[in-house]
């Protein structure tokens, strides 16, 4: 049992999961997550909003009988994905007069996963609102918060905003409300940064659309819920801006230390020129903290060596990664070592095809970097400090 009480006849029933480490057999979950669920108690109907992930229907049924829930009108399905959508049909099951309410678009996500009956649905549209008696429901569309039918709802007599993935974290806590503020903003960057950032432009746009309301709580479905707002807004709003750090990221993978050599070489010469540097190596780095470094890193040198005639997989891998999350990253370069030739550079450009950046010269050095290697990584160094102060970053 872990019922939350959030405001009178408000409760968040979902579940914590202390343990899980990975999240779309991809994503690291350093502090596991939550699936939050609320449920709305108004003097005429009850709702629930959202679910859990369907390993934890267990503790949301254990919750709905702790609070001695017999009946539930409306299940609020704010985004499709397994889980927050997952344990829908159990609940339907188990109070059978529950109608889900959602948009178009995430009835179809539903049908298509969980096969719910036609006959189950109510469908709203963007602005429209449900009444539960004394609270009332109002729904506002925030598309592509990571799908493209997510959506959140105001409660309006409370002030609370349930925003599902949108402003959420991995991070579980049995602090339901955020405690530790730098803590949750570093997990909410990570989660933005594994999913949202592609869709920034629709975020800057959602942003807009939520800060209309007046808000005391935002209620995510993942992680704490914030009792300062402006808080997580202003971080949202500044990782969808087009500010960016003054930083170099390396990932990269060295065999044989050639390329390590290259990447501490460089990262002297750019900390010289007074440049952060990330160098990540891509053998104990996990992903979330790649992704949360292209978050605004002006600069990413990928960098690594060539095997069997093509970039080393990890290399593929971060370029691919790169590639799909779409960072606003400015400047992007290929540094590596090789023995006898190979489509290093080809092969990686090819998987970077979405990012709109500038591409350095690819560096490529014979075997172990000698004297005129270490020349060219220091030419390299001068290249990105005359692209950062291009950028008014130096
Ligand atoms: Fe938390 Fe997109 O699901």
């Amino acid at each position: 049992m872990s019922v939350h009480k959030i405001k009178e006849h408000i409760f968040e029933v979902g579940a914590a999961d202390y343990d899980r480490r990975l999240f779309d057999e991809l994503i690291p979950l350093p502090d596991g997550t939550t699936y939050n669920a609320y449920l709305i108690i108004g003097n005429k109907k009850t709702a629930l909003l959202d679910t859990v992930d369907p390993e934890k229907k267990d503790v949301l049924f254990k919750n709905l009988e702790y609070l001695g829930i017999e009946k539930i009108d409306y299940v609020v399905s704010h985004h499709a994905e397994q889980d927050h959508s997952g344990a829908i049909p159990d609940v339907l099951k188990r109070y059978p007069m529950a109608k889900v309410v959602t948009n178009k678009k995430c009835k179809g996500f539903l049908q298509d996963l969980l096969h719910i009956e036609e006959d189950r649905f109510i469908i709203i549209n963007d602005g429209d609102t449900l009444s539960l008696g004394d609270k009332t429901l109002k729904f506002i569309f925030t598309p592509w918060v990571h799908w493209p039918e997510t959506m959140a709802s105001y409660l309006v007599e409370d002030k609370i905003m349930f925003t599902c993935d949108f402003f959420g974290s991995h991070y579980a806590s049995s602090n339901i409300f955020v405690k530790d503020e730098a803590k949750v903003i570093e997990d909410a960057k990570r989660y933005y940064a594994e999913i949202m950032m592609p869709f920034r432009t629709q975020i800057k746009k959602n942003i807009e659309k939520i800060e209309q309301f007046d808000i005391d709580i935002i209620a995510p479905s993942h992680g704490s819920l914030w009792k300062k707002p402006e808080i997580i807004i202003n971080a949202y709003k500044d990782w969808v801006s087009d500010r960016l750090e003054n930083t170099v990221l390396i990932p990269y993978v060295s065999m044989h230390k050639s390329t390590e050599a290259m990447v501490y070489f460089l990262l002297d010469r750019l900390i010289e020129r007074g440049i952060e540097v990330k160098p990540y190596n891509l053998t104990v780095t996990d992903t979330g903290k790649i992704a949360m470094a292209l978050v605004d890193a002006a600069t990413v040198i990928i960098a690594g060596p060539q095997v069997l005639a093509g970039a080393h997989p990890y290399l593929a891998y971060v370029a691919s990664l790169t590639n799909a999350l779409r960072p606003k990253t400015k400047n992007i370069g290929i540094m590596g070592s090789y023995g006898w030739g190979g489509r290093m550079v080809d092969q990686l450009t090819g998987l970077l095809s979405n990012l709109k950046a500038y591409m350095f010269e690819p560096l490529l050095i014979k075997g172990h970097p000698g004297a005129d290697g270490f020349e060219k990584i220091t030419k390299l160094a001068d290249e990105i400090k005359a692209k950062h102060k291009e950028l008014g970053l130096l």
